[in-house]
């Protein structure tokens, strides 16, 4: 099970209390400044960097799949908006996907992204936008057959207004979930990110009606002056 970095020191070195603190600089905007002074005190980015993820979303996936176990050894998963990988390093290991642990059913994985993503051995990658059309017929087909999860860390870049992005979350979501109901095995699992801002509760519905229980998540990875959160839909009806 997934420790938290908050919690025990492993070093012995009371690295939890070394604050790096960022000057600002000419030509670097406060904002940045912040966003640097954070990600260097950020005891989940020390921690993916620690363990070779490659980013702290990793920790996410880890807590949500703690909780709630969807990732077993066998499962075939589709990662929706997999860049950088972390996510679907986490399902490689736990699904079994390299074949590791003997005895025990191989998964797979297939993950898509708008950008460029690093190999991973154990999945199989593409750069597609999900959104465009024909897009869910595309990955079924390199699907080859139904999945028994499918996860979704999609988000658009920050627009600075609150409601669109919470929108086009939705947007993404919503794309993300129909195409789930397309290509899950029955009784399996979709987990997607959403921010909390109004719409989400449409959504919600309609995975009520599809899923036999639904939960809404915050795992700590998940920062806490961020609104997104995590729904976790389980025992696709079919
Ligand atoms: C928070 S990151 C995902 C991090 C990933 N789960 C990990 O652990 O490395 C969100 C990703 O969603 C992708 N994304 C946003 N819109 C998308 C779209 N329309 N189609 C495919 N990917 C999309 C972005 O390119 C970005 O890489």
């Amino acid at each position: 099970m997934a420790k938290t970095p908050t919690g025990k020191n492993t070093s012995g070195r009371g690295q939890r209390d070394l604050k790096v603190k960022v000057k600002t600089a000419r030509g670097r905007k406060l904002s940045s400044t912040r966003w640097l002074q954070r990600q260097l005190n950020d005891p989940y980015v020390r921690r993916a960097q620690a363990e070779g993820y490659r980013g702290r979303a990793a920790y996410k996936i880890m807590e949500l799949d703690d909780k709630f176990r969807f990732l077993v050894p066998g499962a075939r998963v589709v990662d929706l908006g997999c860049a950088p990988g972390g996510w679907s390093q986490v399902a490689v290991k736990r699904i079994n996907a390299l074949g590791e642990r003997s005895g025990k059913a191989i998964g797979t994985i297939l993950g898509v992204d708008l950008q460029e993503i690093e190999p991973l051995a154990g999945a199989e990658f593409h750069q597609l936008d999900f959104m465009d059309e024909g897009a869910d017929e595309q990955v079924k087909t390199w699907l080859g057959g139904n999945a028994d999860v499918v996860m979704s860390d999609m988000a658009a870049a920050s627009s600075g207004h609150k409601q669109t992005d919470h929108l086009r979350i939705m947007s993404l979501c919503e794309t993300a979930a129909y195409f789930s109901f397309d290509v899950l095995e029955e009784g399996g699992t979709f987990v997607a990110k959403v921010l909390a801002g109004g719409a989400e509760g449409e959504l919600q519905k309609l995975l009520k009606q599809k899923f036999t229980k639904v939960a809404n998540v915050k795992p700590p990875a998940s920062r806490s002056d961020s609104s997104e959160k995590f729904v976790v839909a389980m025992g696709f009806r079919g």
